[in-house]
């Protein structure tokens, strides 16, 4: 199944191997493409993944989570993107912009010395600093700038926009019960905690029109004793596809919990696949595509949790760090990725840019 074409919205994947969100550090200071860049999405595209989702890109200068993001809050951004998405297509990829708001998680240093933007004032235990409460109207400002980022994406060539939803960054941030604490619209329960990302959806989709395909990457479980559990996650997923959301990558964890979203050593087929249990859950319930990430190292499992109703299409983002050409190798009877997830390219400050430290 793995390795066998894919189509959903309008868009015809070669396979299901998806290339989940993985930052680059390869962008310029001001966030604008580069040749580099190019050349590591050219690998990519050669190397036959369905789908290639870029790394996170900035919708607004207050989300700025880590140097040398990829931008995409100005329309000057749009010609480097177009850049971009044209060497991507020349190789017959198909290729999605996955957008973000840093939210709490934003270093100090990278907003001039500006306190993170958040729900809530609850401190970071992972980076010691404590976000400001946004205002009503901080909050529709980064709504507006996810929809003209939406818009932006979409004049860029990109084929379709994956929201940041995951990893405790804004939209993950309102979503949770432990970072979100108030007590209005946009929190106190539930309902409330969801119409920050509803308005976010709403405002990339009236930017982009019916047709054209809008992701989202969420967390299924904050794996905090305080954050969002899959049940709640589901829930979540399940007011996405009926606003109209096009599909749902499942994810989990955020920078203070202590069982991470990236985990190291996954070396046993039992080791992989860490949220196929959220896959299975959420799979179960939906109509629209599930990707799984997460783990995922050798085709057998990820045949598995295709077969098993885990998940649609499979997610991969160290592996292909490695071997951007790892969907043609296993198309060439390949069976497991190379990756030993030692998490060596995720020590994002001493890097030049993210690379495999093993190879
Ligand atoms: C170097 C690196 C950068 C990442 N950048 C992003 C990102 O920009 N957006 C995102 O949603 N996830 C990001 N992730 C998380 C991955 O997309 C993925 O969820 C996680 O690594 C688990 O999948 P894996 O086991 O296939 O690596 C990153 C992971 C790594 C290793």
């Amino acid at each position: 199944m793995l390795l066998e074409p894919f189509s959903f919205s309008g868009l015809s994947l070669k396979n299901r191997i998806v290339r989940s969100a993985t930052y680059e550090k390869r962008a310029d200071e001001d966030g604008h493409v580069t040749d580099f860049l190019i050349g590591l999405y050219n690998d990519l595209a050669r190397g036959g993944s369905g789908l290639i989702i870029t790394g996170n890109a900035l919708v607004h200068p207050s989300g700025r989570s880590i140097p040398r993001m990829l931008s995409i809050h100005s329309d000057i951004y749009i010609e480097g993107l177009r850049m971009l998405t044209d060497a991507v297509h020349g190789e017959g990829g198909i290729i999605a912009v996955q957008l973000v708001h840093g939210g709490r998680q934003c270093p100090l240093v990278l907003l001039g010395g500006a306190r993170p933007l958040a729900p809530s004032e609850v401190p970071d235990t992972s980076s010691g600093i404590t976000p400001k409460a946004m205002t009503d109207a901080e909050i529709w400002e980064v709504i507006d700038a996810f929809g003209e980022a939406a818009g932006r994406a979409q004049a860029a060539g990109f084929d379709a926009v994956e929201l940041h939803g995951a990893h405790g960054f804004l939209i993950s941030g309102f979503l949770s019960p432990h970072t979100n604490r108030r007590d209005d619209y946009w929190g106190g329960d539930e309902e409330r905690r969801f119409h920050f990302v509803e308005e976010v959806s709403k405002a990339a989709r009236k930017a982009v029109g019916k047709e054209y395909p809008v992701l989202i990457k969420m967390n299924a479980d904050d794996l905090l004793p305080s954050g969002i559990k899959p049940e709640e996650g589901l829930r979540a997923a399940l007011r996405l596809e009926a606003s109209g959301i096009d599909a749902v990558e499942i994810s989990g964890g955020m920078r203070e919990s202590a069982v991470k979203t990236i985990r190291p050593d996954i070396l046993k087929p039992e080791e992989e696949a860490y949220f196929r249990d959220s896959g299975r859950l959420f799979k179960g319930r939906l109509r629209i595509p599930v990707i799984l990430t997460g783990g995922m190292r050798s085709m057998a499992v990820m045949e598995d949790a295709l077969k098993k109703g885990e998940a649609d299409l499979i997610g991969l983002s160290r592996p292909l760090i490695r071997e951007p050409e790892l969907p043609e190798l296993m198309k060439g009877g390949k069976e497991k990725a190379d990756c030993i997830s030692c998490n060596g390219c995720t020590a994002f400050a001493e890097l030049d840019h993210v690379r495999c430290t093993q190879v």
